[in-house]
Parts: structure tokens; sequence; C-alpha cells
């Protein structure tokens, strides 16, 4: 029973992409997982292919259950065995709500105590932008991954994110694990920025591990614009993938595996 957390305040550097593969590979691993997406984009459907899940019973909602309009095995979808999501309508709205009544946060620490006596591990998907839901929830978090991307931005973002969480009093212990995603042996500007955000991390979260980084991969692109997760067993591989696909999504899987066994959750 574990409740982790991938976070960024930058946008677009792998943190669905990271959770989705990471609670995909422990549902492969006989572990009961939940997602619970935070971001009203819900893109963590889109890894799975399951965008039409979104809009599917429009009112299977996080914030319906916690406005007790639903019960908590009505808002489960599954995309994979082991595997479910919970979908988000709209975090602003529920931002203000938890602003305006503080009893909301005491609901949403019960929903997810509930949830964490059924399922293994709790993964919780954070847009980039904040609220006071956000708050809550890494407050909660056993564990909180911090996504960053190998270029400026994405190293913007990660002091961006030291700052919000310094800003809102948020335990930068909590921090287990940063993910440099990005990386390119080809390329110069993402190995020094990777050394530059080493330093940072040494800085501002000595308590932190530094994973190794996710290479700038463009078989992660091409699965996800299928619909196929990087775990997913398609019988008819051999028809719907190129033999170049299959091999990149072999190795990216033998490197996301490696990746995943270093992080002890
Ligand atoms: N290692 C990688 N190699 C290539 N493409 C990647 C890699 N990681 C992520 N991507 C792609 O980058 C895009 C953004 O990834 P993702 O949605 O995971 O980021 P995010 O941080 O969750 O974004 P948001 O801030 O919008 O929630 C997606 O199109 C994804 O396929
Ligand atoms: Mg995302």
């Amino acid at each position: 029973m574990a409740v982790i957390s991938t976070f960024c305040k930058k946008g677009g550097v792998g943190k669905t992409t990271f959770i989705g593969y990471i609670a995909h590979y422990y549902a492969t691993q006989g572990k009961k997982v939940l997602v619970i997406s935070v971001d009203d984009q819900n893109s963590i459907f889109r890894i799975f292919g399951k965008e039409d899940k979104i809009f599917e019973e429009s009112d299977n909602y996080l914030e319906f259950l916690m406005a007790n309009v639903v019960e908590m095995g009505d808002v489960l979808i599954e995309v994979r065995p082991n595997l479910h999501v919970i979908k988000t309508l709209n975090t602003d709205k529920l931002s203000m709500k938890l602003t305006l009544e503080r009893s909301q946060e005491k609901v949403i620490k019960k929903i997810i105590n509930e949830y964490e006596t059924y399922f293994d591990y709790i993964f919780i998907d954070f847009p980039p932008s904040s609220s006071r839901l956000t708050e809550v929830l890494l407050d909660l978090s056993d564990s909180i991954i911090i996504v960053v991307g190998l270029d400026s931005l994405g190293l913007n973002g990660f002091f961006n994110t030291i700052q919000y969480f310094v800003d809102n009093d948020i335990d930068l212990n909590a921090i287990k694990y940063i993910v440099p995603n990005g990386f390119s042996l080809n390329r110069r500007a993402p190995k020094v920025s990777l050394d530059k955000l080493k330093e940072q991390a040494l800085e501002f979260t000595p308590n932190a591990i530094v994973l190794p980084p996710m290479k700038d991969r463009s078989i992660v692109k091409n699965l996800q614009s299928d619909g196929v997760s990087v775990y997913d067993q398609l019988e008819d591989e051999a028809k719907r993938m190129t033999a170049w696909d299959v091999s990149n999504r072999n190795l990216l899987r033998d490197e996301l595996k490696e990746l995943f066994d270093e992080v002890k959750i």
C-alpha cells in the first residue's frame, strides 16, 4: 500500500508517460494498481488507447465520488488486467470546492485511505498547474517522483517545482526520485542538462535519487498514438507493428524495466 505521485511544474515532460508505464509494469507483476488522474486532460487514458472511456458515463468522475453521488467502485475504469484508472472532470472547480470547504480535504483523504485497503499501489497523475487539491494529495503521498525534461525549460521546471514545494510548505523529503527524461547519446544539450540537474538535486533535494535518464525514443510517441502500452502483449504484433518498431519497443521495455527496478516504493 503506497501512494506515489509524479509531479513537475512544467508541462509535457513525461509525467503521464512515466506513471502509465510504471503502473502497467507493476500490474503485469500481479500487483493491484490504481492511477488517479487529477489532470482534467486525463491523458493517461491515451497511453492505453482508452480515450473513449473519458467521456463514457459522465458521472463517473472523481468529483462525483467526492460529492457522494457515486460509489467507490463506480469510478474505477479498468484499462488493463490489475490496472484501474479514475478520471477527473475539472481540477479548478474541485480546487475551489476544497478552498471553500475544508471538509472536502477529509473526504479525499478518506477515499484514498479506503482505496489503499484494496490496491497495492495508488499512483497520482498531476497536471503542471496546481491547486489546493495538489497540496493535499502531495502531502499524503508516500513518495513523490519528479520528472524533469532534459532541456533548459525542463530544468526551469525542476527549479519551479522546488520553489512551489517551499512556498506551499510541502515536505521536500517526500521527493524520493528524480527521473530525467529526453536523454540522447548523440546530442550534447541533454547531457549538459543532466549534469546540471544532478548538481541542483544535490543542492535542493539531497535525499532524492536521480534515476538513470529515460532516452528520447520515437517509439514512445508511436506507441502512444496507437494506444499501445510498452508492456502490452499483442497477438497480432507482427501485423500491427513494423519489425523496427518491435525491436525498439523491446529495447524500451528493457530500459524501463531496469529503471523501474531501481525504484523502491
Ligand atoms: N522518452 C520519450 N521519448 C519520446 N517521446 C516522449 C518521451 N516521453 C514522453 N514523450 C512524449 O512527450 C509527450 C508528453 O508526454 P507526457 O504526456 O507523458 O508528459 P506530461 O508531463 O504528462 O504532460 P502534461 O504536463 O501535459 O501532463 C507525449 O507525446 C509523449 O508521447
Ligand atoms: Mg500528463
